[in-house]
C-alpha cells in the first residue's frame, strides 16, 4: 500500500517519540513491502517561534493532502504561565481537529500483564481492563465563544452541542460497541448541564438502532471515581469533549503510565493519529520520553488503512519490550539505561525478526551483547 504521512512532532518530546514511531513504520513498510512517504511540518510552540502562527497554512496544507497524520505532543511552559499570551500552542492542535473535522477521538485503554504491578492502583482492581474511550474533539466548551470582560474580571466559555454533533459520533461508539463486549457508558452532567441533557436524549435515541449494545449512563463524578473503582465495568465510553480530555488522563493510570496511550483522531475525510500524552517538556532531549503510545499511535494509522497485520506486530513487539522490560524509566523499575531510541529500536528489530530469542534483543539492547 502506499501512504502519505505528514509528521507533525511538535513541541517537547514530540520529535523523539515520533522518530521513533516513524522507525517503527519503516521497519512495517519494508517487511510488508508497502510505500509509505513522510513528510515532517511544524505545529504548536515552535511554529509560533519561526512563524508567530502555531498552525501555518503549510503545515495545514500538507495535512490536506497526506493520507494521514502522525503528530507528537504540544505545549511549551513560557505561554502555560502567561495567561495573557494571545497566540498558544494548543490552539495549533484545536483548530488542526477542527479545520479537518476529526470529530471523534479513540483513546483505547488496557492494563498490559507484565506492568500490573506498576501501577497505583491495585493488581486485582485492574486487571483484564479493556476500555475504548469515545471522547468528542471538535465541539463543547473547547470551540464555544469565549470571553473575557473588558476590566477583565469575568470570563466565560460557552458550552454548545447540537444535535448532529452528538449523532455522529453516538453511531460510532455503539459500532465500536458490537464488536467489543456490547456496552456503552455515556459520561455526562445531565443533573446539572442542559447540553448534557441533550446528550442523553439524543444517545438514548440512537441506542435504538443498537439493541445488542447495552447504554449506561453515568455522571462525569461518579464516573471519575468508578474509574479507578472498577475499570473492568466499562466497555466503550461515549463522553464529550472535555470529559473525555479528563477522564482519559485518569483512565492512563490503570495502563501504569499515560506514555502508553495512543489515540486516533478520525473526520469523514481525515485521520489523525496522536499519543495523549503532552510535550512533558522536563524531558526534554534526555532520551527518557517513553515512544510507545506514539508507536501505538502508528498501530492505530495501520489498522485505520485495514493493514491489521502490521498493526499486530507491533503490538507484539511492544509487548515483548514491556515483558522484557526494555522500557523507558516511566515504567522500568530494572535497568535504568533504556531510552527512547533504545525502545524504538528494539521495536524495529522485532518486526524485522519477530523469532529471534529474547535473550538476544534484551542483551542487544541494554548494551551487553557479547555478539556485537
Ligand atoms: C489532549 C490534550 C489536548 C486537549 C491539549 C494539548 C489541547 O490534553 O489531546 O488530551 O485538551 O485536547
Ligand atoms: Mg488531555
Amino acid at each position: 500500500m502506499k501512504l502519505n504521512i505528514a509528521v507533525l512532532p511538535g513541541d517537547g518530546i514530540g520529535s523523539e517519540v515520533t522518530s521513533q514511531a516513524v522507525k517503527v513504520l519503516k521497519a512495517i513498510a519494508s517487511e510488508f513491502n508497502h510505500n509509505f512517504k513522510f513528510t515532517n511540518a511544524d505545529v504548536g510552540a515552535i511554529a509560533i517561534d519561526k512563524y508567530n502562527n502555531p498552525l501555518p497554512e503549510k503545515t495545514l496544507d500538507l495535512c490536506r493532502s497526506t493520507d494521514a497524520i502522525l503528530f507528537g505532543a504540544i505545549g511549551h511552559p513560557k505561554y502555560d504561565n502567561d495567561p495573557s499570551a494571545k497566540v498558544r500552542p494548543e490552539q495549533g492542535l484545536l483548530r488542526l481537529r477542527k479545520e479537518l473535522g476529526l470529530f471523534a477521538n479513540i483513546r483505547p485503554v488496557q492494563a498490559y500483564e507484565a506492568l500490573l504491578d506498576k501501577s497505583p492502583l491495585k493488581k486485582h482492581i485492574i486487571k483484564g481492563t479493556d476500555i475504548s474511550i469515545y471522547r468528542e474533539l471538535t465541539g463543547g466548551i473547547y470551540f464555544g465563544e469565549k470571553q473575557l470582560s473588558k476590566d477583565g474580571n469575568v470570563a466565560s466559555d460557552l458550552c454548545e452541542y447540537s444535535r448532529k454533533e452528538i449523532e455522529r459520533i453516538a453511531h460510532l461508539a455503539f459500532k465500536a460497541a458490537q464488536m467489543r463486549k456490547h456496552k456503552v457508558t455515556l459520561i455526562d452532567k445531565a443533573n446539572v448541564l442542559e447540553t448534557s441533557r441533550l446528550w442523553r436524549k439524543v444517545v438514548a435515541e440512537i441506542a435504538e438502532d443498537y439493541k445488542d449494545v447495552i447504554l449506561d449512563f453515568l455522571f462525569v463524578d461518579n464516573a471519575a471515581m468508578q474509574m479507578i473503582l472498577n475499570p473492568k465495568q466499562f466497555d466503550v465510553i461515549l463522553t464529550e469533549n472535555m470529559f473525555g480530555d479528563i477522564i482519559s488522563d485518569e483512565a492512563s493510570v490503570i495502563g501504569g503510565s499515560i506514555g502508553l496511550l495512543a489515540s486516533a483522531s478520525i473526520g469523514e475525510k481525515y485521520a489523525m493519529f496522536e499519543p495523549i500524552h503532552g510535550s512533558f517538556p522536563q524531558a526534554t532531549g534526555k532520551g527518557i520520553a517513553n515512544p510507545v503510545a506514539s508507536i501505538l499511535s502508528a498501530a492505530m494509522l495501520l489498522e485505520h488503512f485495514g493493514l491489521f497485520s502490521e498493526a499486530e506486530l507491533i503490538r507484539l513487539g511492544v509487548d515483548k519490550s514491556l515483558k522484557l522490560n526494555i522500557s523507558t524509566p516511566d515504567i522500568n523499575t530494572k535497568y535504568d539505561n533504556v531510552t527512547t531510541g533504545k525502545v524504538g529500536e528494539f521495536i524495529e528489530d522485532f518486526i524485522n525478526n519477530p523469532s529471534d530469542t529474547n535473550m538476544n534483543f534484551t542483551n542487544i539492547h541494554l548494551g551487553q551483547s557479547t555478539i556485537i
